[in-house]
């Protein structure tokens, strides 16, 4: 079956028109004296880190050698469609670097087949647990390296989930930057620790679906944030991926503080590549370009897909162009230098030099054979998939994820857990199969049967999948099904029935309309779709005990049903895949006990959110999304605004209980200072000679066989491109080409290594004292004193451990440890991170969840033990 290319969806938003790079006028215009992303040139060289030197030193003795027509086919995109993969570079094959294939998604390979449809981000998030975030990352890498993938395009860190009716959330790993941040580092440790490089991704503000693009007829948004909140949330995990070594980073599609990301100078060169060292290679989302020489001197590396403003004719902003902007002096030879370096350094880093597999997998079809084009105008046909099986035994790790995350937010007469005899009736479509067949709608764009992630490029297809249906009637000797979102006429229940309903929320990305939502969930708010509190309602009328079980994309409205006197257990399953079924009767049924936490706060209204986080319709001119609420999003809102709300972040119950006991707060290194010790100074980078390329490095070579419309490096008068350097390309404001002074708040990857000196730990005795096995969560938040003169969250997660598996009184001993960075503020004047002396003044809780905390030490006094 032919598969939809993802991004065909993205030209029916494009018409033809024209989309010239910014002038530096426009550039300077751009700017608004509250939000203005001020210039920041040039861009840093990679290079600098112990750490990276002999991938650095590797990569430059091969770019060398390379011809300008080398190093811009490694930088530039071969076009849409003009390959296997989501994106692909050209090569420099005669030194040995193929032509890199870049392919979805975050939660196992996008559009083919034989893989593991692993649980989504949101699902991850909720296990809060370290181990499970990794294992699930290696085999997401063992899957990217088994089909050829040199670049998997993940994990999502933003959105953060800051508006709850945000089209992605569910990629990412919840509404938290240290959730966030622990995802999407585990996530990348294990995935590169097979070879495939992880990207990072959308680089920055990309919280709402609709209007986030800016093509040929629209400007996306502009996600207008303060330098503070940039820090402490927006920025928190992409500073702790870094940290974690990660290849690649993608620029979001919007602009931020009125600067596109893909050619934000102060988000690339300044944030990424000075203040937080990153080493690997940034590149654009799919067609987020709008400028060739603007996005490379703002320190962009590579651009994807390749094409210019209108997909699929054959335009670009870099590929030839980017041979005549070198030529003709626009792009410094240094830039183009630093670019194909810092991509050439990640292969080697990652060992892709040494046996990596070369695409086997079509993205675009699972027929054998096809057009290896298929973007272009003529293509030739020839084999496009090998079938390779790579799901190993990653249905174990997908299943533990799925199960572990499962979140019991509600279980009154301790209705859960099921028996395998009691008498079942089960309502809703959410239990059974999509009618239409597996896999039956292109990229997931349909919410049919039960729900196992969400829709467009961050999906991936079901290799199979087990339903609740399957799993429910494998295990239970008296269910029966209604396989309908319409309570059936007639059914009713004895005492002894219970009625479990199954409901859901779907969003997705801003390529497909899902029953009248946009990606975001613009139609259907925060309810279940397809009436499914009616379903609740009605069963909750003819049944003395309910269960619910939710998939859902985040919070959802629970008010209309939630009290009922039945209703006497909530089961949040998020999003599974594939093992939907199974991971849900390992704890329906008791072999397991619930131990999922919310990523997220479950309100008991929609407008108990700051005014804020709303999506933002359609203006006259650049939508401005101001993030007014600051650091208040989420749970820190709820805190702030004083609003209970219906279920806590971090909130999630179990079959069994569990005492916090024993607390314990130890300085590891005493703070004896505000800001972190001064930063380590910049190594060395490689250099190369200044001299401009020949002019004939990018002619077309003899007997060139061109496929029209793919995207290459030539020009058919190189000469005349070198020579015509009299005009001077309009350089944006604040255009420099002296390096700035090393960031004090730099000084490797993520940041001043200073950050992460374990400042405090916590300890703490974790004992089970009820009747059944179970793991705990202990969630460690920070509260900042208010002597550091700034308007903090009363509760910031921090830190979280989760224990083993406790049989019934059994203990476990937790450790939590605290850095310096958990413990500061962002100063915007002094640029660096702030903390109180000796810690003074500062509280710190573990807990169950943000409102229920069971420890509280403050430093300098010690800790107790609060219930
Ligand atoms: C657009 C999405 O925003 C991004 O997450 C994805 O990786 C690319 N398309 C490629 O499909």
């Amino acid at each position: 079956m032919a598969v939809f290319p993802l991004c065909l969806a993205l030209l029916s938003q494009i018409v033809p028109g024209a989309l010239s790079s910014p002038s530096a006028e426009t550039l300077a215009s751009r700017g608004s004296p509250e939000f203005f992303s001020p210039p920041y040139y040039p861009a840093p060289k990679g290079g600098w880190l112990s750490d990276w030197a002999s991938a650095y030193k590797k990569a430059h003795d091969v770019v060398s050698k390379m011809t300008l027509a080398e190093k811009v086919n490694l930088t530039s995109g071969t076009g849409e469609l003009m390959g296997r993969c989501a994106g692909q570079t050209g090569s420099a094959l005669r030194l040995g670097i193929p032509s890199l294939c870049l392919h979805d998604s975050p939660l196992g390979i996008h559009n083919t087949d034989q893989n593991t449809a692993f649980p989504a981000g949101i699902t991850v998030g909720a296990t809060f647990d370290k181990d499970l975030m990794y294992e699930r990352g290696v085999a997401l890498g063992e899957e990217a390296r088994g089909k050829g993938i040199n670049v998997l395009l993940g994990p999502s860190v933003n959105p953060m989930g800051r508006k709850p009716r945000g089209g992605r959330n569910w990629e990412s790993f919840g509404a938290d930057p240290t959730l966030q941040a622990f995802g999407g580092a585990m996530t990348i440790k294990g995935m590169q620790s097979t070879g495939a490089i992880a990207s990072l991704k959308h680089v920055v503000g990309n919280e709402q679906e609709m209007h986030r693009m800016s093509t040929v007829i629209t400007q996306g948004y502009s996600s207008n944030i303060d330098d503070r909140t940039l820090h402490e949330l927006y920025l928190w995990p992409f500073a702790e991926g870094i940290r974690a070594g990660v290849g690649s980073v993608m620029m979001a599609y919007n602009d931020v503080n009125r600067s596109t990301c893909s050619q934000n100078s102060k988000l690339i060169n300044g944030i990424l590549k000075d203040e937080l060292g990153f080493q690997g290679f940034v590149m654009t989302d799919w067609l987020a370009q709008i400028g060739g020489v603007s996005s490379a001197l703002a320190g962009l590396d590579m651009s994807m897909p390749g094409d210019g403003p209108i997909p699929l004719l054959g335009t670009a902003y870099w590929s030839w162009e980017l041979s005549r902007a070198v030529l003709n002096g626009s792009v410094p030879v240094d830039r183009l230098n630093d670019m194909v370096t810092r991509i050439v350094a990640t292969w080697y880093k990652m060992g892709q030099d040494k046996d990596y597999p070369r695409p086997n997998f079509s993205g675009t079809t699972l027929e054998k054979t096809g057009l290896l084009y298929p973007g272009a105008l003529i293509s030739p046909i020839g084999i496009v998939n090998e079938f390779v099986n790579v799901q190993g035994n990653h249905n174990i790790t997908a299943r533990a994820v799925a199960r572990d995350a499962i979140t019991l937010l509600k279980n009154e007469e301790n209705i859960l857990p099921l028996k395998r005899n009691d008498s079942l009736k089960i309502f809703g479509t959410d239990a059974g199969a999509n009618p239409a067949g597996l896999n039956a709608c292109p990229d997931n764009g349909c919410n049919q049967g039960v729900l196992t992630m969400g829709w467009g490029s961050g999906t991936c297809r079901l290799p199979y999948l087990v339903t609740p249906q399957e799993a429910i009637a494998n295990i239970s000797s008296n269910a029966e099904f209604y396989i309908t979102d319409l309570f059936p006429i007639g059914v009713s229940g004895g005492p002894e029935d219970i009625a479990v309903v199954f409901i859901n929320s779907d969003s997705g990305e801003h390529m497909l309309l899902v029953d009248g939502n946009p990606g975001d969930r613009a139609l259907a708010g925060l309810y279940s779709w397809h009436n499914g509190d009616d379903l609740v309602k009605s069963a909750a009328a003819m049944f003395s005990k309910v269960v619910v079980v939710v998939h859902t994309v985040g919070p959802i409205l629970m008010e209309e049903w939630i009290d009922l006197e039945p209703v006497k257990a909530v089961l949040v399953a998020h999003l599974p895949g594939q093992e939907a079924g199974w991971s849900l009767t390992d704890i329906l049924f008791g072999d397991y006990s619930p131990s999922g936490h919310l990523p997220y706060t479950i309100p008991r209204r929609e407008s108990d959110y700051p005014e804020s986080v709303h999506l933002i319709p359609l203006s006259l001119g650049q939508i401005q999304d101001n993030y007014d609420e600051g650091l208040y999003i989420d749970y820190r809102h709820f805190l702030k605004a004083n609003i209970t709300p219906r279920y806590p972040f971090g909130h999630g119950l179990s079959y069994t209980t569990f005492n916090f006991s024993e607390p314990r707060l130890s300085v590891v290194k005493p703070l004896d200072t505000a800001y972190p010790a001064a930063r380590p100074p910049k190594g060395s980078t490689p250099t190369y000679p200044d001299t401009k390329p020949a002019p004939s490095e990018v002619a077309w070579p003899k007997n060139f066989n061109r496929i029209w419309r793919y995207l290459y490096p030539y020009l058919d008068n190189p000469a005349d491109a070198s020579a015509n350097s009299t005009e001077k390309y309009p350089y944006p404001d604040g255009y420099a080409t002296e390096p700035k002074p090393a960031p004090r708040a730099g000084g490797a990857e993520g940041g001043n290594p200073a950050l992460w000196d374990v400042a405090f730990s916590v300890q703490v005795k974790v004992t089970n004292t009820g009747s059944r096995d179970g793991r705990a969560v202990a969630q460690l938040y920070v509260e900042l004193p208010a002597s550091l003169g700034l308007d903090t969250p009363s509760r910031q997660l921090r830190q979280f451990e989760k224990t083993k598996i406790l049989s019934a009184g059994q203990s476990e001993v937790l450790t939590l440890d605290v850095t310096r960075k958990d413990l500061s503020v962002w100063d915007v004047v002094v640029q660096d991170w702030k903390t109180p002396v000796h810690g003074e003044g500062i509280k710190i809780w573990v807990g169950e969840s943000v409102a229920d905390m069971r420890v509280g030490c403050t430093v300098g006094e010690g800790c107790a033990v609060l219930h």
